[in-house]
């Protein structure tokens, strides 16, 4: 009956940290779930603010431009100030990196000992169609003694403690790695929590789906065109079928489709972009920490491993290949 359904011992977020704290001495202080809380505010609020955007006139552009380029939308810089907001609140944050903010924030009078860096709306040229955006962080501890400079940011990306994203699609997810798996949640609109419901994702090994912008092919160097076009036309058709393409032009979402199902995502560099599109701290290195501990890689177009990688200013960027562990393997035996 249905009494007996019903679940009446969910674990929601906050749960999960407290619980999982409980066995990690070293990340006991609970400044972390304290963070994780102002975190989840800030997701929830940019969850509603854009689900009701188009009812209160926040479509289309702002009317400036961002530190890599990018027309800012009404919403980027909307996302921006709520996730600022919350962190500067959550007194557990010293240093902000934020894709709208030139220069990096330090939160001089926060006792803190967390630098947190953000995509704040991901996928926002999808915004007015109302298709998936998300919003991405990835976490690092100060280093000893800092006060908050760059410095603590512009580290490698092995140094990350944690990384999450939440996706604002049909409902609201948001996957965290704190370096020990991956565990996805799903926002209750009616409790306003979080509740686990992916525990210890990992990854398919392999799934023929690749996701790349294709309108660029025509920019990319030869062995990245040759490499697509092996996936669309295989040399031994008898052995392996064609790979599907499946292309969002949210990382978020493209992203977050790649972990569930698997297959290869991605934002190689080109003529236009020779560094490529996608920047290190707040998209490259929490992805790339999400899907290794799925179970699958993350590397550049060289194949380096992203979290390899050391960012030589706060806005660098970087190429990359990600996804399950086989589909990038084959990337790499082609380079
Ligand atoms: P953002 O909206 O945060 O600026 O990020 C856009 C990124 C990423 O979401 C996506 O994967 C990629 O840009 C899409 O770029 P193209 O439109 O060049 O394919
Ligand atoms: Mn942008
Ligand atoms: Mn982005
Ligand atoms: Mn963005």
């Amino acid at each position: 009956d249905s009494a007996e359904s019903i679940n009446t011992d969910i674990i929601t977020l906050s749960r999960f940290i407290l619980e999982s704290q409980r066995y990690d001495a070293k990340n006991a202080t609970g400044e972390f779930s304290l963070l994780l809380n102002s975190l989840q505010f800030a997701f929830k609020f940019i969850s509603q603010t854009i689900r009701r955007a188009e009812l209160v006139n926040l479509m289309g552009l702002a009317g400036a431009s961002n530190a890599t380029g990018d027309q800012q939308k009404k919403l980027d810089v909307l996302g921006d100030e709520i996730f600022i907001n919350a962190m500067r609140a959550s007194g557990n944050v010293k240093v902000l990196v934020s894709e709208e903010q030139e220069e990096l924030l330090v939160f001089r009078h926060n006792p803190a000992t967390y630098a947190v860096c953000c995509d704040p709306i991901d996928g926002s040229s999808n915004l007015d169609a109302g298709v998936s955006v998300g919003t991405i962080v990835s976490l690092f501890k100060l280093l000893p003694d800092s006060q908050g400079s760059t410095k603590d940011v512009l580290r490698c990306g092995r140094e990350m403690v944690a990384a999450c994203y939440a996706m604002y699609g049909a409902s609201t997810h948001l996957m965290l790695t704190t370096g020990n798996g991956v565990n996805g949640f799903t926002l209750d609109t009616n409790l306003g929590e979080f509740i686990l419901t992916y525990p210890d994702l990992k990854m398919p090994l392999e799934f023929p789906i690749y996701s790349v912008n294709e309108g660029n092919s025509v920019y990319w160097e030869e062995p990245i065109q040759q490499f697509f076009q092996q996936l669309k036309v295989p040399k031994s058709e008898l052995k392996d079928k064609p790979y599907s393409s499946r292309y969002i032009g949210s990382m978020v979402a493209d992203v977050h489709r790649t972990l569930l199902y698997g297959g290869l995502f991605a934002y190689p560099s080109d003529q236009k972009n020779p560094k490529g599109k996608l920047r290190l701290l707040y998209e490259a290195f929490p992805m790339a920490f999400l899907v290794e501990q799925a179970g699958g890689k993350a590397v550049n177009d060289r194949g380096e491993r992203i979290l390899d990688l050391t960012p030589e200013n706060i806005h660098d960027k970087s190429s990359i290949w990600l996804g399950s562990k086989n589909d990038v393997e084959k990337y790499l035996k082609h380079i």
